[in-house]
């Protein structure tokens, strides 16, 4: 898709549908709409005043401009409150702006950006561009032509209302939008893509490809090699299943000197069917969305690869399928971790857990300066924080900071949850050194808690997006299905200016 900028009036800007944010309070003595009610004769403002437009986000207008104006169609996107306003609102926003011009078979949309300080404008720019390309993504691959709409959009332009020629730095801030927006729709498509099709082998074919493309390194361990490690965890979820497991990992190091090392590490349960622990029916629906934290790290380093960004990072994601057959693993099995540390299981269908200890455990072995973990891993984490918002914990409280400072500028939704020691007797076994699961409530905690045992000494930090990963209902910029959630926080916090 083409972006493009422009200062000029806006009655004679050109396009297929002029977008306006337009605030909650007075929508009729916005600037936009008082310079664009004019050459209308007034049916603007009579309209707004019909319809009951308040600027509310969930309200738009929408309306024919019979060739009054330039543009031939006119969008007044509720934005709320001014006062609340943040950049990246212009995300959803933006998004909404795409929906609406596709469904009207529009080709150019003209979107004006609203007035803000100059690194707001930057970022505004940043998020508007990711808003308008991921407005329009849609898995329609399995649909037949006659359900599919048309991808009419290719031209979206940026309108200013004032610039003082500095455009050269919002274009930059449109090159980044456009790659973390390719990522996240690569993500999206890994996890709409059904289990069937997306099994640890597939996901490990995508990664090679990718690292090709992008120019970084591609490592793929098979059930042998692990095996020769000691991924006992791991190798126990991967044993009830006919697909193999595939242990991806991925390395990208920046021309110069890195900054830092990183390890991303990605839950990459390709069908979480809970293994002898079964699930019921309903709750193994979505489960192909159980590899979402692979997704993350998989196109998060290869958007970061493309920004060129400054420190060394490893995505590691243990990919397998969690199934219950002859060959499952048991309930009050004892597994040895990578780490040496025994665990007995109380419940398969804590599976992520296992996955991700010896991941974090293979991470240490490159010493990493810190360590980053995405995964849907617990419908706890569902019940405290609800469809939106991914839990954070960490070991490292300072480290959490950076990073949910980093997550409040992408405009993705993460909040602290704490890692109470207390808890940790749950996970006290008889037999082994600890047991996989603890008791109900709490049950995102004493995952963290699992987890922590393994980050040892290493600044870590755990993101559980079992909410977030998955959209049962479209909202903002997200389509029902796979969201892609996780990677603008990464892609801002590695290439962060520090
Ligand atoms: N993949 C699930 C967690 C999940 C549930 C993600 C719903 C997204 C939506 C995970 O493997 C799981 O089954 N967790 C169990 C843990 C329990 C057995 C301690 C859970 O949440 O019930
Ligand atoms: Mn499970
Ligand atoms: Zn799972």
């Amino acid at each position: 898709m083409k972006f493009s900028f422009s200062s000029e009036d806006l009655v004679k800007l050109r396009g297929d549908m002029l977008a306006l944010p337009v605030f909650e309070e007075e929508p009729a003595r916005e600037r936009a709409v008082v310079t664009l009610d004019k050459p209308l004769g007034g049916l603007l403002v009579r309209l707004i005043d019909e319809e009951r437009f308040k600027g509310k986000k969930t309200q738009s207008l929408s309306l024919h401009t019979h060739s009054k104006i330039g543009a031939a169609r006119l969008l007044l996107l509720g934005a709320g409150p001014r006062k609340d306003f943040e950049p990246s609102e212009m995300r959803p926003l933006a998004a909404r702006a795409a929906r609406a011009a596709q469904s009207a078979g529009a080709r150019s949309l003209v979107l004006l950006l609203p007035d803000l300080d100059r690194p707001s404008q930057e970022r505004a720019v940043q998020l508007a561009t990711e808003g308008v390309e991921l407005g329009r993504y849609r898995f329609d691959k399995y649909l037949s032509e006659d359900r599919r709409q048309p991808d009419t959009l290719v031209e979206a332009n940026f309108a200013i209302e004032k610039n003082g020629g500095r455009i050269d730095g919002l274009r930059r801030m449109v090159d980044r939008g456009k790659v973390v927006a390719a990522a996240v729709a690569r993500a999206r498509d890994l996890v709409n893509e059904p289990a069937g099709e997306m099994t640890p082998r597939r996901i490990a074919e995508i990664a090679k490809d990718l690292a090709k493309k992008h120019g970084f390194e591609a490592k793929v361990l098979g059930p042998k090699e692990c095996e020769k490690l000691g991924m006992g965890m791991y190798l126990a979820v991967a044993r009830g299943s006919d697909e193999e497991p595939r242990l991806v990992h991925l390395t990208y190091k920046p021309k110069g000197k890195a900054r830092k090392r990183v390890a991303l590490i990605g839950k990459g349960v390709t069908f979480d069917s809970g293994g002898l622990s079964l699930k019921p029916s309903a709750s193994m629906e979505d489960m192909k969305m159980d590899m979402a934290g692979a997704a993350v790290v998989i196109q998060a380093i290869a958007a970061l690869a493309e920004l060129g960004a400054p420190v060394e990072v490893h995505a590691i994601a243990p990919c397998t399928e969690n199934m219950p057959s002859g060959r499952a693993y048991k309930l009050g099995d004892v597994l040895k971790s990578l780490a040496g540390k025994t665990v007995e299981i109380n419940n398969t269908d804590a599976e992520g857990r296992l996955a991700l200890g010896d991941a974090i455990t293979y991470a240490q072995s490159f010493e990493p300066d810190e360590i980053f973990d995405f995964a849907t891993l617990t419908g706890a984490c569902l019940v405290a924080l609800g469809p939106h918002i991914a839990g954070v914990m960490t070991n490292q409280p300072k480290l959490r900071e950076r990073w949910l400072g980093a997550a409040a500028l992408a405009g993705e939704e993460m909040w602290p949850l704490p890692l109470p020691e207390r808890l940790k007797e749950q996970l006290k076994s008889e037999i082994a050194d600890m047991k996989n699961t603890g008791e109900r409530y709490g049950g995102t905690l004493t995952a963290g808690l699992f987890l922590k045992e393994f980050a040892g000494d290493t600044p870590w930090v755990h993101v559980d997006l079992a909410g977030p990963a998955f959209a049962e209902k479209e909202w903002g910029h997200v389509p029902k299905g796979g969201t892609g959630f996780g990677i603008a926080t990464v892609v801002e916090y590695l290439t962060a200016r520090e």
